[in-house]
């Protein structure tokens, strides 16, 4: 995790100003202390604080630090708890300064090494082997910073994405790429480095992505020198950046997840744009997805997360509508035990980020056992799945910036409903009329999700009561129980109230057990062939005493009766869609109990947006 910036500016801007803009917008990647190096009057002028940017935007600002060239970070901590000497930059001697992201999983044999060279360590982080063995190659290599660079990575393993610069050289910086995301942005005489676009959208649109061993000389407005893993002169391409300012503004939200939660009728309508205008058709996935779906016998889904829940969902219309085998597990439990290979078998890979580090080293262990085919679902353009994966499909989410993730989620179920109807169709499986009706359920689908996102009101009534709760049950059954996992997670990770997922039929043998009067149960109940199995397992909550919240729909005939009942209904069932549509209240639900507890919405405690370390 972590997010890193740095600028070459010209001598009419200070180059604070972006440094601190660049790592506000990075904060999703880390956000428990930060700090910058600036070079100011021929010496690296540090500032470092713990808690978010603004408190180390304040001090920089009280110490009138300013500059043309300057590095910063914003972290999450691994290595070293949350504390000023661990917080980055970290700089060796007075004379290098270094901000990392990844992480050097040598750094003990490094600093016994550099140790016995005479430097010490003043923090517990992996990153200061980095700051010690540059200066250490710089002063060996006569005070060639690239050169230096090129030197010491070649030592490290791990993954980093790193930006250093000398205290005697205002002119350069130097970066480079391994395993962790970098690019580097030009506007007119200046460079700007950082680990994601939107860091840097507000001062250029001209964007150059390095790839995995890639080191850079940079200096204003210009590549000096880049060369690849093998030390090879190369070029990357500079292109212009779509994304727009005002997707990462809150506008007139509070929140970043209200933004996002609110976006989704508009994400899910471009997503099944795809679809909807191009056709159920194998090219959406690829040039190649035509022979490799003919190909396939089976299908593996790999994720973390909420990203996870989506793979779960998708299983079961994977399995009923294209009837192929489907298997659905976490990233970063596949990768560490003796599975057995198919090359015939699809590795689908879904991620919000595109560099979750356990999704990627999940596909690349898959791939080293001879699968040979693989699927990316991804929101980020250019990041790392979608780079390694034969076949991608984008959603068109747009930049998801709210720690808890929503609208990915509903975005990768448009996907993952349009792969399998895909399928199905290739496979003489989808008739024309299913087709057809299909069609019409992804066309309706915003309309349905605005319905069920104007019951806001009433949930926000519901989560004045779960915000003096500790604990909660999420009960759901087929497609809807991925739903309630979801629910679940959203709920842990905004408001810090334990909440667990169990499918409604499992309530009898544990969960029941800790039903009272002070368990509230939410129970995802939609008018499909399992509303009858579920009345009676909430039956058997309502005989212990516990508290029901029934999300269910117009359609269905379910009535409560009993006082300690609670009933919001959509306004219609929407058939096969009808898990996405189920998604909006458990998302509202979480939202607005944090927002009576007070909670930090859209940065909660201890975690980051984007997880790339184990
Ligand atoms: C983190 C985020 C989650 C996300 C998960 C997987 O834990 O907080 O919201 O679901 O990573 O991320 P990905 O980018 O791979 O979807």
């Amino acid at each position: 995790m972590c997010g890193i910036v740095g600028a070459i500016r010209s001598a009419n801007h200070n180059v604070v100003e972006f440094l601190t803009d660049g790592l506000k917008r990075l904060e999703y990647r880390g956000y428990d202390s930060s700090g910058i190096a600036v070079l100011m009057d021929g010496k690296i002028k540090r500032v470092r604080r713990v808690g978010r940017v603004a408190n180390m935007e304040a001090a920089a600002h009280d110490k009138g630090v300013s500059g043309q060239i300057g590095i910063g970070h914003t972290r999450w901590a691994t290595h070293g708890g949350v504390t000023e000497p661990n917080a980055h930059p970290h700089i060796s001697g007075d004379k290098i300064a270094v901000v990392h992201n990844g992480i050097i999983e040598n750094f003990e044999a490094e600093r016994s090494r550099l140790r016995e060279l005479g430097y010490e360590f003043e923090s517990q982080t992996d990153t200061e082997v980095i700051s010690h063995s540059v200066r250490h190659e710089y002063e060996q290599n006569g005070g060639d910073l690239f050169v230096a660079v090129q030197a010491a990575c070649k030592r490290f393993h791990g993954a980093y994405a790193i930006a250093v610069m000398a205290q005697d050289n205002s002119q350069n910086m130097v970066v480079a790429r391994m395993g962790c995301p970098l690019l580097v942005a030009f506007g007119e005489g200046e460079t700007f480095i950082a680990s994601d676009v939107s860091a840097v959208i507000a001062f250029t649109r001209q964007i150059s992505y390095l790839e995995d061993g890639d080191v850079a000389l940079l200096q204003a407005g210009s590549f000096v020198k880049l060369v690849n893993k093998n030390g090879e002169d190369v070029q990357r391409e500079v292109k212009t950046s779509g994304l727009s300012l005002a997707s990462l503004e809150l506008g007139a939200y509070n929140h970043f997840m209200q933004k996002e939660i609110h976006e989704q009728p508009r994400a899910v309508a471009d997503t099944a744009e795809v679809f909807l205008d191009g056709g159920f058709i194998p090219e959406n996935f690829g040039k190649n997805a035509p022979q490799v779906f003919q190909e396939i016998d089976s299908i593996k889904i790999l994720a973390c997360g909420t990203s996870y829940y989506s793979a779960l969902t998708s299983k079961y219309w994977l399995e009923s509508i294209a009837k192929i085998p489907t298997d659905v597990e976490i990233a970063s439990e596949y990768r560490y035990r003796d599975v057995i290979a198919n090359p015939k078998q699809l590795i689908i890979t879904i991620s919000q980020s595109g560099e979750t580090l356990d999704t990627m080293e999940a596909l690349k262990f898959a791939q080293s056992l001879g699968h040979k085919h693989s699927l990316s679902i991804c929101n980020v353009m250019e990041s790392a799945l979608p780079r390694n994966s034969e076949l991608v499909l984008y959603t068109r989410a747009g930049a998801e910036i709210g720690v808890a993730s929503t609208k990915a989620f509903t975005t990768q179920l448009v996907v993952l409903f349009g792969l399998a109807v895909t399928l199905g169709r290739m496979h003489g499986l989808v008739s024309d009329e299913k087709l057809a009706a299909y069609t019409q359920e992804l066309r309706e689908l915003s309309g349905s999700i605005q319905h069920a996102l104007n019951l806001e009101p009433q949930i926000a009534a519901w989560a004045q009561k779960f915000a003096k709760k500790s604990s909660a049950l999420f009960l759901g059954r087929g497609i809807h129980y991925p739903i309630a996992l979801e629910g679940a997670l959203k709920l842990k990770e905004i408001t810090y109230i334990h909440a667990e997922a169990y499918p409604a039929g499992e309530l009898k043998h544990g969960p029941l057990a800790l039903v009272d009067e002070n368990m509230p149960v939410v129970v995802i109940a939609p008018h499909d062939g399992l509303l009858d199995k579920v009345k009676a397992n909430m039956q058997e909550v309502s005989a212990r005493g516990g508290e029901l919240f029934v999300f269910t729909d117009l359609d269905s005939d379910y009535e409560g009766g009993v006082d300690n009942i609670h009933i919001i209904r959509t306004p219609r069932h929407v058939g096969v869609l009808s898990p996405i549509v189920h998604t909006i209240p458990v998302q509202l639900l979480a939202y607005h109990t944090a927002l009576a507890r007070g909670t930090d919405v859209d940065k909660p405690r201890n975690l980051a947006k984007s997880v790339t370390v184990e």
